[in-house]
């Protein structure tokens, strides 16, 4: 069987950097799939669309080609936020859909990490991992990861930040941020990467694939 991994969990919890080193580890293709919201959203603002017109960033989501995804700066906070507005509305995930299902059914599997993949996306996937840590300490990763870059950020602001998000990410009527059933959850609150890893792979040599 093909081995499909889906990792889900909130913004800054770990779960891209664990999804490149498991992609890596196991020889798979990984798919971030935050980037194709947060280009949607940028799409969006450049075309001067409103980002609360579920129709309008539909249209937008429908016109994204891969090129769009090349953008650098799509992953600061910024496209974040534009990403996380968009994500909402059920045109826009409907556009991103078949191109996340045919992604993720690629002969050897795949690695795809974002909100809703072992929910909705991959709901068959042989390993499913929510990757969660606490509020307090994504917040903190997040305000050293941009304080390393020069940005002048501080602690509770991004705290507010990292709330505000978790809220509307799992507030949403449509694919909200959850656990599927059937995930297994890695909290990474007090795991390095290297610790998260390992705690990743013995999940996933022991499930059944
Ligand atoms: O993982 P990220 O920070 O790049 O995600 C940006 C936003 O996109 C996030 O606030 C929620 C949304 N998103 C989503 O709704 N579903 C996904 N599969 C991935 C991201």
């Amino acid at each position: 069987m093909a081995l499909v991994i889906a990792i889900d969990g909130p913004a800054a919890a770990g779960k891209g950097t664990l999804a490149k080193r498991l992609a890596a580890h196991y020889g798979l293709p990984h798919l971030d799939t935050g980037l194709l919201y947060r280009a949607v959203g940028r799409l969006a603002r450049e075309r001067g669309v409103d980002l609360d017109d579920p129709e309008a960033a539909g249209a937008v989501a429908r016109d994204l080609v891969p090129s769009h995804l090349d953008d650098g700066t799509l992953r600061g906070h910024e496209a974040g936020e534009l990403a996380s507005r968009v994500a909402a509305h059920p045109p826009v995930r409907q556009a991103l859909d078949a191109f996340q299902r045919n992604f993720a059914a690629q002969p050897g599997g795949a690695v795809l990490d974002g909100r809703d993949i072992g929910t909705v996306i991959c709901p068959d996937a042989p390993v499913k991992l929510f990757v969660t840590a606490s509020p307090e300490v994504r917040a903190r990763r997040r305000t050293d990861e941009l304080l390393a870059k020069g940005r002048p950020v501080d602690y509770e602001t991004i705290l507010t930040e990292v709330r505000e998000r978790d809220r509307r990410d799992a507030g949403r009527s449509v694919a909200p941020l959850k656990p599927a059933a059937d995930a297994r959850l890695l909290d990474t609150s007090e795991l390095g990467i290297e610790d998260a890893f390992r705690a990743a792979c013995a999940i996933i040599d022991g499930a059944p694939h």
